[in-house]
């Protein structure tokens, strides 16, 4: 017997089966607009100076790569923390947040989803936002899940539609998990406004949903604390809620996969029943988390001199794309496109959902070697001075002749 003659071939990842075709071309002027990667002007992933730095400083100790605890090193916490909820928060204060370390912003979603349908609940849905970043059924699917999604986004306004927003969230059953992007939606770059949040909180409350807030882009649409303001909205509504954050982007450590997961809780002594469960996931899964991302992150969080270098060079990342999105507008009509394209520079974080549809985005491939997202998704953080006119022509080429 063949014990795998019945497999079959896996469909190629919405997102990284993009940076394969890419690999495979050999086209000396290619352009990967596809996965959420921020590049240099140069067209390179960037090694941040403050990470360097940091670096240097943990080679300086000659540390030793024993094993941590289950939910990673303390001061990595701490500053995860610190982060998202601020650190004069008053449910940090009280020890309310049980934080463990995660294998990047997925990892941190997946141990959140096992936690809740092993501990929590196991008979409500999990919901995720039309459109939303593709892994985000996979994981919550992974997990035994029943996905449900909710209406966000209006192709008419290139803006979110909150009445189809809130109908939806207001029709689903007690205990369903709502997976909310915080900011920069991944992947059509709008975002909600304040009062919006607050509803969408008064929401959650009435109908008793568990908000599950996705904030893998900190930094990236105003500033880290600007961006941290959801968050902070949720710590003050009084409801318990889980926060899956990275530092993939934001540290430029893609690789390292370092992020965290934080589980707002009633009291101290909840917390650490939560966090007990969630460590007992992670040693049935991987054990314990790996070393060197979470070092270099707690490095430069904690050092002021450090930190300030960090929010400079993100604060340059933000810069950079907000100019591209600029430039890529004024190039889209000096390359004869009528159509108005000026929601690119609306929207949020690293991409821009174009309205290309999947046979544009396959012609772009094909005939100019530029790779996107079949949903017309592209990221704005791989555009440069040198492929913008490319890709202007390149898009105008087959908006035009469609
Ligand atoms: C993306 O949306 O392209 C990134 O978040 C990378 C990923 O893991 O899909």
């Amino acid at each position: 017997m063949n014990l795998f003659s019945k497999i079959q071939l896996a469909p190629k990842d919405a997102i990284f089966g993009v940076s394969e075709a890419y690999a495979a071309d050999t086209a000396p002027d290619k352009v990967n607009l596809g996965v959420g990667v921020y590049y240099t002007d140069e067209g390179k992933v960037p090694l941040l100076k403050a990470v360097y730095a940091a670096e240097q400083e943990l080679i300086a100790k000659k540390s030793p790569r024993a094993y941590v605890a289950a939910e990673g090193p303390n001061p990595y916490n701490t500053a995860v923390q610190n982060l998202l909820f601020g650190a004069d928060s008053p449910l940090l204060k009280e020890g309310r947040v049980a934080t463990v370390e995660c294998l990047g912003g997925t990892g941190a979603l997946r141990v959140g989803a096992d936690f809740i349908k092993t501990y929590v609940i196991d008979n409500a849905p999990a919901a995720i936002s039309n459109p939303t970043w593709d892994n985000h059924r996979g994981v919550f699917e992974s997990a035994h899940f029943e996905v449900i999604d909710y209406g966000y986004y209006d192709p008419k306004t290139r803006g979110v539609d909150f009445a189809l927003m809130t109908s939806a969230l207001e029709s689903f059953p007690k205990n369903t998990t709502v997976i909310l992007h915080t900011c920069c939606h991944n992947p059509t770059g709008a975002d909600l406004n304040e009062e919006q949040w607050k509803k969408i909180i008064s929401i959650c409350k009435t109908r008793e949903l568990i908000p599950f807030l996705d904030i893998a882009y900190q930094g990236f649409a105003d500033g880290i604390e600007e961006d941290g303001k959801v968050v902070r909205l949720f710590a003050e509504s009084g409801l318990l809620f889980f926060v899956a954050s990275s530092f993939s982007k934001s540290f430029s450590l893609y690789g390292e996969r370092v992020g965290g997961l934080c589980v707002v809780t009633q009291s101290k002594d909840e917390a650490n029943r939560v966090l007990s469960q969630l460590k007992r996931i992670i040693r049935t899964n991987y054990s314990n988390p790996p070393t060197h991302g979470a070092a270099i992150v707690a490095t430069v969080l904690n050092s002021p001199q450090l930190r300030k270098m960090w929010e400079e060079e993100l604060a340059e990342m933000r810069n950079r794309i907000k100019s591209m999105r600029h430039a890529l507008k004024e190039k889209l009509i000096e390359a004869g496109v009528k159509q108005d394209f000026s929601f690119i520079e609306n929207q949020r974080g690293m991409f821009s959902y174009s309205g290309l549809s999947a046979e544009q985005v396959e012609r772009l491939a094909k005939e100019d070697h530029i790779y996107a997202i079949a949903t017309g998704r592209i990221c704005m953080a791989a555009l440069n001075t040198k492929n913008l006119d490319k890709v202007a022509k390149a898009i105008a080429k087959v908006i035009v002749s469609k």
